[in-house]
């Protein structure tokens, strides 16, 4: 495959990047930082990919998008798929506290992300179609204390994910849709660590095989589809009580 992917230097990105890299796929490299980008080319290479190019693309300024997916385009002589794993978090009460960062956080996670996407479906869909793979979260999947802000960013992220999924699939667009639960990654570093946390690689291999299949919502780890099953069930009473 010859895959975009915004989002490569860091977490489910890297570990991503890598598994499509050591199985022959062609990468081109988005992202915010021309020497991180050059970094995890040279990674990727060492690990048998050819040629991986990059170009600046920020989630937090649109104006990126097209010129970068353009230069992936040229680059790869095509394009088969997107992904981005790109986001931004912060904690429930630093969003509260400093209603700048909150801004970034909403505007990158909903607005730029979608902007993104938007760009790639026109791409994908002008070569006759393609996959489009986005990181959402399982904070989306229901309102909870702990991520009120960063979940209603992915909460609308994945309600627009659903929708293209709906809307283009018959023209040969498949939307993956991932779902991450808690993944270990400069992201989640000094956060305290819930049951089932998961790791980049093992996220990597399963979504991996989501795209391949065209899978459109994933959750990783798998299990996270079980315990989120259970807490959108969790009656309003009990979700005031919990701390999660
Ligand atoms: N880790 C978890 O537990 C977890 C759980 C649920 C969902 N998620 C979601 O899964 C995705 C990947 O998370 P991760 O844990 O792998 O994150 P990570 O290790 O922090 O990596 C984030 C990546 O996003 C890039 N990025 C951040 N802001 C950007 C911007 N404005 N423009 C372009 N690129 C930008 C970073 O690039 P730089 O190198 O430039 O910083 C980095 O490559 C995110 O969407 C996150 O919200 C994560």
């Amino acid at each position: 495959m010859k895959v975009a992917v915004l989002g490569a230097t860091k977490g489910m990105g890297r570990a991503l990047a890598r598994a499509m890299a050591a199985r022959g796929d062609a990468l081109f490299l988005l992202g915010r930082d021309p020497a991180e980008l050059a970094k995890s080319g040279q990674d990727l290479a060492a690990r048998g990919a050819k040629g991986v190019g990059h170009a600046p693309c920020d989630l937090e300024t649109p104006e990126t998008f097209a010129p970068g997916l353009a230069a992936a385009e040229t680059a790869l002589g095509g394009l088969d798929a997107v992904v981005v794993t790109a986001g931004l978090f912060a904690t429930q009460d630093a969003l509260e506290a400093d209603p700048r960062l909150l801004g970034r956080v909403l505007d990158a996670d909903f607005t730029g992300t979608i902007l993104f996407c938007e760009e790639a479906r026109k791409r994908l869909l002008a070569r006759g179609g393609g996959t489009l793979c986005v990181f959402s979260s399982v904070a989306g999947e229901r309102g909870r204390k702990p991520v009120a802000l960063y979940g209603a960013a992915k909460a609308g992220l994945s309600t627009y994910l659903e929708a293209l999924d709906h809307r283009y699939r018959e023209a040969g667009l498949k939307t993956v849709c991932v779902k991450p639960g808690f993944v270990r990654t400069s992201m989640t570093a000094g956060l305290p660590e819930p049951p089932f946390a998961g790791d980049p690689e093992g996220v990597a291999a399963t979504v991996l095989r989501a795209i391949d299949r065209g899978t459109p919502v994933v959750y990783a780890p798998p299990i996270w589809a079980l315990v989120m099953l259970v807490i959108r069930l969790l009656p309003r009473f009990v979700m005031r009580k919990v701390k999660f």
